[in-house]
């Protein structure tokens, strides 16, 4: 049995929190798409920490921890992070299970990615530059380098052979580097790796699905990031979706009962690209204060806006969502009024499907104005006693997207979870 939790916006829904919260009641976490351009942060105990491309189960001593085939990993960022979690008393080599398939971010992944994004200019897609789109070019290329390639005794001629198409890539986009202050950090952290264990993941998941283990597969980024479904081209390169789990894994689909579909009480998104009900001025400015927008892993600024339900109900359409959560629901507190577009006017006709390029569409938000509410809600556990103004707004949110809400989170902290 394996359940999913995912984003059903622009990524940043606080997915971390969530699966955190939910990981006592599994055996397995496991990613099953992205890489380090993903930023999950977890709080206990007053302390903050940020996985990139570790599970957020690892801090839970019973619970095994596995990077799918799907994620690209960049060994320096992987190795930072594992001293990190092992420095705050997680034990990534017992825990800890590397898919042989995942494929490897090389130093010049990343390069490429910037010298892309700087010849794109003012239509740059606003990439992590964390090396995912080349990475996972390379990988439905053909071409790229995989974690059990570390193993083989001619993985450098490999990777001599990557790294030169690479560089007569870099060279036509004139882009100025010196591989040599990235590559020490590089082969260090690939000898690093090789202390862990790198296993056929498909395997291993299987068997632990066939003796009766719950697994839980943790999505990165977000359903409106997905390279097929999302606001193409500024999305990732990977399958965000439900279905990447599937591939991201080696997980058959039968085998999915429950997806946990995360989305925010207002809307964000970093980087270039559509946002219909973006807010670009002082109230748009409060949310991001109020709400800490800021890119756990950029720290770039976050844009924000109201909830927009019409992708909302796409997300949870393609995801086949049966829990809905609701997250950062305190932010929303003090706000004379808080807006929330149901549908989309396009040339006087209200449609709440998704066009086919949200850029180019004339779409104006049509919103229905909630009255808003002044109390605090981070100290809250119990449905009943949050404002009738909130519930008034959430409620409203479930009867239009035809889904009831499994789970109110008012704050970064585990025990600021409302289950219902
Ligand atoms: P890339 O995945 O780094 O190539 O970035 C592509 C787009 O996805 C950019 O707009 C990024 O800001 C966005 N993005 C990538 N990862 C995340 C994430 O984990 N949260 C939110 N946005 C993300």
């Amino acid at each position: 049995m394996i359940d999913v939790v995912l984003g059903l916006q622009w990524g940043d829904e606080g997915k971390g929190k969530i699966v955190d919260v939910l990981t006592p009641q599994y055996d397995v976490v496991a990613r099953f798409q992205g890489g380090p351009n993903a930023g999950h942060s977890l709080e206990f105990n007053g302390q903050k920490h940020v996985l990139n491309t570790i599970p957020s189960g690892i801090f839970h001593e019973h619970c095994i921890n596995i990077i799918g085939n799907g994620v690209v990993i960049d060994p320096v960022t992987l190795k930072k992070e594992i001293e990190k979690i092992a420095a705050a008393g997680a034990n990534p080599k017992q825990n800890l299970y590397i898919s042989e398939k995942a494929h490897l971010i090389l130093p010049t992944h990343r390069l490429v990615d910037a010298a892309s994004e700087a010849k794109k200019g003012e239509h740059k897609i606003g990439s992590t530059l964390r090396g995912i789109s080349p990475t996972y070019q390379d990988k439905i290329g053909r071409s790229g380098l995989r974690i059990g390639d570390i193993i083989s005794s001619n993985f450098k001629s490999k990777y001599d052979t990557v790294v030169s198409h690479h560089r007569e890539l870099l060279d036509r986009f004139s882009f100025a580097y010196n591989l040599a202050d990235h590559e020490p950090a590089f082969f260090d952290a690939i000898e690093f790796l090789k202390q862990f264990q790198i296993v056929s993941t498909e395997y291993f998941i299987n068997n632990l699905i066939g003796k009766g283990k719950k697994v839980l597969a943790e999505g990165a980024q977000g359903t409106l990031l997905d390279i097929d479904f999302g606001t193409y081209p500024f999305v990732t390169s990977s399958n965000t979706i439900t279905g990447g789990a599937c591939s991201g894994l080696g997980v058959a689909p039968q085998q999915i009962k429950k997806v946990f579909g995360i989305f925010k009480a207002y809307c964000t998104r970093v980087g270039s690209g559509p946002f219909p009900t973006e807010l670009n001025n002082e109230t748009g400015e409060l949310l991001r204060q109020k709400g800490f927008e800021f890119g756990a892993t950029t720290g770039r600024p976050r844009r924000t806006g109201w909830l927009d339900l019409p992708t909302l109900r796409y997300s949870i359409m393609l995801n086949g969502v049966t829990d809905l959560i609701c997250t950062k629901s305190d932010v929303l507190s003090g706000f004379a009024e808080v807006p929330v577009c149901d549908t989309y006017d396009m040339n006087g006709k209200l449609t709440s499907e998704i066009p086919y390029s949200i850029q180019d569409a004339p779409i104006k938000p049509n919103y229905r104005t909630f009255k808003g509410w002044s109390e605090d809600l981070t100290g809250i556990r119990n449905y009943n006693d949050l404002p009738e103004n909130f519930r008034l707004y959430i409620d409203y949110v479930s009867q239009q997207v035809g889904q009831k809400m499994s789970v109110i989170s008012v704050g970064p902290d585990r025990e600021q979870t409302i289950l219902i």
